[in-house]
């Protein structure tokens, strides 16, 4: 099949392009940038969606970019990158005269409310708290295609962890050093994925004839993970102490408060419609997908 993948270019993408690619189907990205197999958003916009069968939306601002202070032309970027890119995809998919069959967006289980203790399956109510939670919330409303032959699924994806990119990259020095050690009180629950697994997830919608509606993007495991025994078990993976709490004051001041929450707060999220669709996960334990990680 011919897949468009919007922000495909990006750590989820460039796994998800791979995966694609080595099943067959061939992929066009839409960047900011052109270049080689890639529309960019403009071009989108103005000679509408190339002849395609699925459709893929990846694009948004990293949240936890190191580099960008928290302010409100961040937080503007943050919301403009994915609703308006969904926004662009959904229209050019309304407009085209040969729509395609699949249309998946990937946006993040920040829809559900943190608590240490409330268990979320993608039946569970939210999407009306905070900022991230309204965030998702616009963010699935702008794919809504009404009347659209084209079956829509939602992947609410929990951290992606791989090699390469994404929060664990961000950890590994310090844990390397000896240094790493739970964030915060280490009690927050610890949404988790392996990339191979999102991208399997999203393989699997685009693939499977029926499927619609949303689909928890999390490893069935994850509901039990906390920041502890992700600290723990990733010392263990890469055979070094893990014992250095970094205090909640420390991520607040690194992070600014209202992003701190992303990593000191957190969901129990099960993938009950995922595994109902008969999707297998590859890494459903975290030992072993860090241990795949760091190898
Ligand atoms: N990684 C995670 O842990 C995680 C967890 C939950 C949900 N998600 C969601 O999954 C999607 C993919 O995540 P990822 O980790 O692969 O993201 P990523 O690598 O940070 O970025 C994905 C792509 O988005 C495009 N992009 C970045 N900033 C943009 C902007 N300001 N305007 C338009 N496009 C922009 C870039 O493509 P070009 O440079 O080619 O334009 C980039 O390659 C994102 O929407 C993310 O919110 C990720």
């Amino acid at each position: 099949m011919r897949v468009l993948v919007g922000g495909g270019t990006g750590f989820v993408g460039t796994a998800l392009t791979q995966l694609l690619r080595s099943r067959g189907h061939e992929v066009t990205h839409v960047s900011r940038r052109g270049g080689e197999q890639r529309v960019t958003w403009e071009e989108l916009a103005r000679s509408g969606l190339p002849l395609c069968d699925a459709v893929v939306n990846l694009a948004g601002e990293n949240i936890l970019n190191p580099f960008r202070r928290w302010s409100d032309t961040f937080c503007r970027e943050i919301i403009s990158s994915r609703v308006e890119t969904t926004k662009t995809l959904a229209k050019a998919i309304a407009d085209a005269k040969q729509p395609p069959h699949a249309w998946v967006l990937v946006t993040g289980v920040g829809y559900y409310r943190p608590s240490p203790t409330a268990e979320y399956t993608e039946d569970s109510p939210g999407g009306d708290f905070d900022f991230f939670s309204r965030l998702v919330s616009s963010w699935e409303a702008a794919a809504a295609i009404p009347g659209s032959p084209a079956r829509a699924v939602v992947v609410r994806s929990g951290v992606v962890l791989g090699r390469g990119g994404g929060a664990i990259s961000h950890m590994l020095w310090p844990f390397r050093l000896g240094l790493g050690g739970p964030l915060g009180s280490g009690l927050q629950p610890f949404p988790w994925i392996h990339i191979r697994d999102l991208v399997g997830i999203v393989c699997h919608a685009l693939e499977s004839e029926s499927l619609q509606g949303i689909l928890n993007g999390v490893s069935p495991s994850s509901a039990a993970s906390s920041g502890s025994s992700l600290a723990r078990e990733l010392g263990t993976a890469l055979g070094r102490p893990a014992l250095l709490r970094v205090p909640a004051w420390a991520v607040r001041a690194a992070l600014g408060a209202q992003r701190a929450p992303l990593l000191l707060e957190g969901q129990r999220v099960l993938p009950k419609r995922t595994l109902q669709s008969g999707y297998r996960f590859i890494f459903p334990d975290l030992p072993a997908a860090l241990k795949d990680i760091v190898a």
